[in-house]
């Protein structure tokens, strides 16, 4: 098939400019490009040629090497090996190690969303305490995002910074959108405010920290930005009304005029909610606009990501200011959802701290369904294996199943596009062999035969599914092999010897 050419840049690790004829990735991603595997699927090659890849690091590719002998089908040996390197192989659009700066692009949106790179290096962290190279790459991403959240704190998409002399994207549906705080659109992307993105820059961060003990990425822009983050849980927290009744507004964003969200009621900014402990939030992970503002699978990442903050500032002798603050709020977010989003033992998605709850998913991950692989409970909890159930049912309204394909979607696409992602959180959210083995294999028969994951699938019509290059969602699903790779070897390897790259 044809391939469209396009000069791009790419850029080395130590930020030298090398200009290659390389495919423009969202294109090749479409059409089945190298050798097919030998197994019944026939998944081809998607790795970019040598040449074009974005990032190399040869601690990768010796974790393909050990995986790829050693997984016993070459079908899921094909997707460990399109996936686990696709975020360095393609998304990492600048890097200047002497400035401590990389951008980082979601795959088909030339953009930087703070929610997609956590997401998009979490399979990387056991590497970076032998890869040198790989931990400068993101320590320059945290400091990058650090200068973001420092500015615009209730922004989660970002575009390239100055330094990198890359060109603004214009966002055609943030164009006419009316955001308070005003952000200048040179710099942000998209202003929709989603708590999840904070925590995703929290995540990065202790990470980091967590696999090198390296605590210089604590710097003046970083801890700048930590404290934006708290002054975003405090203003966030608190009840929409005073006691006149007027409207508390730190945040509003008015969607209309263009954007994917229709205009948001109450002057941008949504329904109204009480006080509970948690905190609210403007938007869901899927970008959506929140029916209720306290997100539950948000709030309990928020509530584990603080802890781990507070930790790494102990270890590392500093900010106990905010160490203490921390630990405070991640026990006062992790009772106010212990106490009110659960009911009959079933977890609420959203609630208003009112009252009102609505009970549903979203395959973007925070979701209810990944509360097991965020940390905050354990997959064996009676809460988490009630809610487990209801969400993988109709009475989930964003699940849906049919002949080939099933799992839980969301508005975002539509009900009927359920998302391969939902079924990598139900992976990790089990340890029943038999629903872990369903799980992969409807995750790896319905890649339209491309071998990349996609953001969602009809369940319907294999051949229809949605974006092509996502980075993301090929992160996680390497992730969740990783872990299975660690947790039940037997299930995917030839041998029963349990793997942990980097040890
Ligand atoms: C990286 O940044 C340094 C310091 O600003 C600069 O001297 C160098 O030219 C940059 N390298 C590239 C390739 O842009
Ligand atoms: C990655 O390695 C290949 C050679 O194997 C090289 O051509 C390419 O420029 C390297 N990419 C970067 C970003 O250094
Ligand atoms: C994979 O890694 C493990 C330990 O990290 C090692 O024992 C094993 O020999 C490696 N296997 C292959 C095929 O590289
Ligand atoms: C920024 O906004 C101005 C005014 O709406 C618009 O003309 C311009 O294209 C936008 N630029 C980007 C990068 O979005
Ligand atoms: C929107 O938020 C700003 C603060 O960023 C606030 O001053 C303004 O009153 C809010 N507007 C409405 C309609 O709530
Ligand atoms: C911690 O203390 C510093 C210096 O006194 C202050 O600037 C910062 O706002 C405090 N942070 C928190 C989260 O309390
Ligand atoms: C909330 O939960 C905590 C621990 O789960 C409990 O100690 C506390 O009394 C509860 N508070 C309310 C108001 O129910
Ligand atoms: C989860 O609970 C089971 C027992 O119900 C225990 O064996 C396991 O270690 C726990 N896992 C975690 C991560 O706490
Ligand atoms: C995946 O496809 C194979 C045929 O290639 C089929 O045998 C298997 O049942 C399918 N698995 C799932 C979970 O759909
Ligand atoms: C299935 O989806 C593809 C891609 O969207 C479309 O071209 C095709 O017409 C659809 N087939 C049916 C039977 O609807
Ligand atoms: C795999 O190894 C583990 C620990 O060594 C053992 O408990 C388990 O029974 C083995 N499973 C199989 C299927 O061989």
């Amino acid at each position: 098939m044809k391939v469209l050419l396009q000069l791009v840049s790419v850029f080395g690790a130590l930020g030298a400019v090398v200009q290659a004829q390389c495919p423009d990735y969202t294109t090749y991603a479409q059409s089945p490009q190298g050798n097919p595997s030998s197994g019944p699927l026939a998944l081809p090659y998607m790795r970019p040629e040598p040449a074009c890849r974005t990032f190399n690091s040869s601690a990768v590719e010796q974790v393909i090497a050990n995986m790829t002998t050693r997984l016993k089908d070459p079908d899921i040996a094909r997707l460990f090996e399109n996936t686990f390197p696709n975020t360095l192989g393609t998304t990492v659009r600048y890097y200047n190690e002497t400035e401590n700066l990389a951008f980082i692009i979601t795959g088909d949106i030339t953009a930087q969303w703070l929610r997609d790179t956590a997401n998009q290096f979490a399979h990387y962290h056991t590497l970076l305490s032998i890869d040198k190279d790989l931990a400068s790459l993101v320590k320059a991403v945290i400091n990058n995002e650090a200068r973001y959240v420092s500015q615009y704190p209730y922004c989660g998409a970002f575009q390239p910074p100055p330094e990198s002399r890359l060109s603004p994207t214009v966002n055609d549906w943030a164009l006419d959108v009316t955001v308070n705080p005003p952000v200048d659109n040179q710099t942000v992307f998209e202003c929709k405010y989603e708590l999840d993105s904070l925590c995703g820059f929290i995540k990065l961060s202790r990470s980091y920290y967590q696999a090198t003990g390296d605590d210089s990425m604590m710097n003046d822009n970083w801890y700048a930005a930590i404290d934006r983050i708290f002054r975003v849980i405090n203003e966030q927290s608190q009840p929409s009304f005073d006691e006149n009744f007027n409207w508390i507004s730190y945040y509003n964003w008015t969607g209309g005029n263009g954007a994917l969200s229709p205009a948001v009621d109450n002057g941008g900014n949504g329904e109204p909610k009480g006080y509970t402990g948690l905190v609210g939030t403007h938007h869901r992970p899927s970008d959506d606009l929140s029916v209720f503002a306290f997100l539950t699978p948000a709030n309990a990442m928020l509530s584990v990501e603080l802890n781990h903050l507070a930790e790494i500032l102990d270890a590392a002798g500093q900010g106990q200011n905010i160490s203490t603050q921390a630990k405070k709020w991640s026990k006062t977010i992790s009772d106010a959802i212990w106490n009110t989003t659960l009911y009959n033992n079933i977890f609420a998605y959203e609630t208003n701290g009112l009252g009102s709850r609505y009970v549903m998913d979203d395959a973007n991950v925070p979701s209810l369904l990944a509360l097991p692989y965020l940390g905050f409970l354990n997959k064996t909890d009676p809460a988490y294996v009630a809610t487990r159930k209801v969400l993988l049912s109709r009475n989930n309204p964003y699940y849906a199943a049919g002949q080939t394909f099933s799992g839980i979607g969301g508005p975002h696409v539509d009900p009927w596009h359920p998302w391969p992602m939902s079924q990598v959180s139900a992976i990790f959210g089990t340890d029943d062999d038999a629903e872990i083995t369903k799980s992969l294999y409807l995750i790896a028969n319905n890649t339209h035969g491309l071998g990349l994951i996609h953001e969602s699938q009809s369940i319907y019509n294999s051949s229809d599914y949605t974006r092509p290059w996502f980075a993301w969602a090929n992160s996680y699903f390497a992730e969740m092999l990783l872990d299975l790779a660690q947790r039940k070897p037997y299930l995917i390897f030839k041998d029963n010897v349990s793997y942990t790259p980097g040890q």
